[in-house]
């Protein structure tokens, strides 16, 4: 097993970092990157049209770590001229090698229990999303497991996920609850990932999404469901401090845009920041909701209508495009990503992990984004480090390679970054630093 799962210290501050470059002791370098994509920031946070294709490479680049960020930045003979090894430095030789930011993963939902991989056969057999979801399965499916399941278990299957997630470059995400529907089975999913969040490298930020489905003792009576949300569950979650974002489902069946307005509102008001899932299935006019509503981020878009796109051009929302989504729901649509780009909309990727789309692989939403979307490679990592550092408001802190910034990188066994869509469905990573420690290296096998 190549996975460490060392715990690390959280949320290293700026006020934390010794920038005293003669006092600071560098624990770990690495030289001789072949690119090292830095993503520097002097290219627009978020990166947007024309600057998404601009990584701000260094060749021959080197960096140096202390204490978990990033002391310096720039080429080997730089590095070793002003901090030269000694023998307590870890030195990683990145000769041939691509560096690049950890990916950063704003979508996910990885709290549950059980598995839906019946339900390949019946998308063969025709039966659409909206189809398996409304026979009892979908969703609902899982929701009936993760009820039942103790929080012990969905801290296991967490677990699991997360230690893939880590092997294949994920050092930071978002995930949601959302397979609970009632008070006490969403606060069970938040407190798991909460506890994840503690026991495991990956930094996780937590959303909540009651709002998900309607539960089915709730069938049919979906504005009650709603004033459930809003009088009870979000004054809960907020209180105990469980959730930074709350999402909705926004979509035709499921929650209307009132619905969704109001659900977003209460949870402004109550300190959450606002994320949704918009037209995904059907145009709900989700973007246009989402401008006016200043969310943070929103998934999906494989809808939505040209007024939306114009709004939310003009808005500060990431647009978070899961390519993972359509691909195992056989659809022939994709997010319109390029006529998004070309209209300086910002764009995210995201995995959507769910058991709908079990991915924990960035590098193939990568390859996705690339082959259905029509993103080129530099795009769509822009898209998976500092755009998606944008997507859940963590930009000042990771999605970059830049002094200051936590150490979160990976070391792929490439020698550039064009590779990392070419050579698709294979884990290219050499090792992943979290926080400054190296937690996957596969040199080691
Ligand atoms: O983003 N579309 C809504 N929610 C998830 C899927 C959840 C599931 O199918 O379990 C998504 O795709
Ligand atoms: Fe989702």
């Amino acid at each position: 097993m190549s996975v460490r799962s060392t715990p690390t210290p959280k949320r290293i501050k700026r006020s934390d970092q010794n920038n005293n470059e003669q006092t600071a002791q560098v624990d770990l370098i690495i030289i001789h990157a072949n690119e090292l994509v830095t993503m520097d920031t002097t290219y627009g946070v978020p990166r947007v049209g024309k600057d998404m294709k601009n990584l701000a490479i260094i060749p021959d680049g080197a960096l140096a770590i202390s204490r978990g960020s990033i002391k310096f930045v720039g080429t080997t003979q730089e590095l070793i001229a002003k901090f030269p090894p000694n023998e307590e430095t870890i030195i990683i030789d990145a000769t041939n090698k691509l560096v690049t930011p950890g990916f950063i993963d704003p979508h996910t939902h990885i709290i549950f229990d059980g598995y839906r991989e019946n339900e390949l056969e019946m998308k063969l057999a025709g039966m659409t999303y909206l189809e398996i979801l409304e026979s009892g399965g979908g969703i609902l499916k899982t929701v009936k497991a993760t009820r039942k399941a103790p929080l012990t278990q969905l801290i296991k299957n967490g677990k699991t996920i997360l230690n893939r997630m880590m092997e294949y470059g994920t050092t930071t995400i978002e995930t949601k609850s959302g397979y609970g529907l009632d008070t006490e089975s969403e606060i069970k999913s938040l407190l798991a990932a909460k506890e994840l969040n503690l026991e495991h490298p990956i930094d996780i930020i937590s959303t909540f999404l009651g709002a998900h489905a309607v539960p089915p003792e709730y069938k049919g009576k979906t504005d009650e469901y709603v004033e459930l949300i809003v009088s009870e569950m979000i004054p809960k979650i907020a209180k105990e401090e469980l959730a930074e974002f709350c999402d909705v489902f926004c979509e035709k069946g499921i929650f209307s845009t009132e619905q969704t307005k109001k659900i977003l509102l209460t949870a402004i008001k109550y300190g959450m920041k606002p994320q949704i899932h918009i037209d995904e299935i059907v145009d709900s006019n989700g973007a246009f909701l989402a401008a006016e509503l200043n969310a943070v981020q929103v998934g999906h878009m494989l809808k939505s209508n040209d007024k939306g796109l114009k709004a939310l051009k003009e808005s500060k929302t990431i647009a978070t495009l899961l390519p993972g989504t359509p691909f195992c729901l056989m659809l022939k649509d994709y997010a319109p990503a390029r006529k998004m780009i070309e209209m300086g909309i910002p764009i995210a990727l995201a995995t959507d992990f769910n058991p709908n789309c079990w991915t924990e692989s960035m590098q193939i939403i990568i390859a996705l984004a690339c082959y259905h979307m029509k993103m080129s490679p530099a795009e769509a990592l822009s898209a998976a480090t500092i755009n998606a550092a944008c997507a859940i408001g963590r930009q000042e802190e990771i999605g970059s390679l830049e002094v200051g910034k936590k150490a979160d990188i990976i070391v792929f066994d490439v020698p550039n970054h064009n590779f990392l869509p070419y050579q698709f469905g294979v884990n290219l990573v050499s090792k992943v630093i979290k926080n400054g420690k190296v937690v996957v290296d596969f040199e080691k096998l």
